[in-house]
């Protein structure tokens, strides 16, 4: 049985932010980017993790909306002209395109502290906390990323993979542990595969990037190269990231108990990300 993300998770982060009583033009721009189709991967797994451990439904699904929300503000943020300067999103103009720069930083910050408020609602504490461990770690990976970017830099190898753990893979990790926090069981090793799915999803990011076309994944096609930035394809080449994608992937799911999760990651992870 699939895990059900979808109405009722998109239903809630909707009237999250229409009760929140904000300004026209702010749950406008919020509510833009959270209702554009993305694949809605981090809440899928919330739900599959909370599933696996018998978690209460009502609470996995403020948590699933809290991640998606979560992410939506790093995709807000991420675009800006001042990191990745990129005007498309989830196969529309990007947030600041469509409500400018100055509504978008604003937007994506709202975001962030409307997460963690929802999330709060699991009463928690480990997972509160995890929560916001993430947000730490996501924004010091989009750090390095804009500091290895810069003209002249050259990252290693390492720092690449160190930066990926950060912007992508500790959200991963958060949604992939979420069960196991509820069920106060030690998280680590889920935690661990979470990380490494997020470095395995940023290398077939990369490397989409290359070779994908804007129908395929709704952002602008070659953009990394446009604007210099760190990937692990720029260093070493697609052939050579697919294969140590490919290694990474190997390694995660021997980190998961069979169940939904596995299921969920497992299919994931031998589809084509697009
Ligand atoms: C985009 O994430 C950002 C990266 C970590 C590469 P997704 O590929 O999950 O984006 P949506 O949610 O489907 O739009
Ligand atoms: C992931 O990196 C960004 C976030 C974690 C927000 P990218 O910059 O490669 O993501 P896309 O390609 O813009 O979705
Ligand atoms: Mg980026
Ligand atoms: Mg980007
Ligand atoms: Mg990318």
């Amino acid at each position: 049985m699939k895990v059900k993300v979808t109405k009722e998770i998109e239903d809630m982060i909707e009237q999250t932010i229409k009760q929140l009583g904000l300004s026209p033009k702010l749950e406008a721009a919020t509510l833009y980017t959270l209702k554009l189709p993305g694949k809605r991967l981090r809440p899928r797994f919330v739900m599959a993790s909370a599933r696996d451990f018998d978690v209460d439904e009502n609470i996995a699904i403020k948590v699933a909306c809290a991640t998606e929300m979560m992410h939506a503000g790093s995709l807000i943020h991420d675009d800006l002209p001042a990191i990745d300067n990129d005007d498309y999103r989830r196969g529309q103009p990007s947030n600041h395109m469509i409500f400018g720069e100055d509504v978008a930083i604003m937007a994506g910050d709202l975001l962030f502290s409307v997460a963690g408020y929802i999330c709060a609602e699991s009463k928690n504490n480990d997972v509160i906390k995890a929560f916001t461990q993430t947000l730490i770690e996501l924004v010091d990976g989009e750090t390095r990323d804009i500091i290895m970017s810069k003209k002249g830099y050259e990252p290693s190898e390492s720092e690449i993979l160190q930066m990926y753990r950060g912007k992508t893979g500790a959200l991963f990790a958060f949604s992939f542990s979420f069960g196991p926090m509820m069920a106060g069981l030690d998280p680590s090793s889920y935690k661990e595969a979470g990380y490494e799915f997020g470095t395995y999803f940023q290398i077939q990011d990369d490397i989409l990037d290359v070779t994908a076309t804007f129908e395929q994944i709704g952002k602008t096609p070659k953009k990394d190269i446009v604007e210099n930035k760190a990937t692990i394809v720029k260093i070493m080449g697609i052939d050579k990231a697919q294969k140590l994608a490919e290694d990474t992937r190997s390694m995660i799911l021997s980190k998961i108990n069979k169940g939904f999760l596995y299921d969920e990651i497992k299919e994931m992870l031998f589809s084509q990300i697009t």
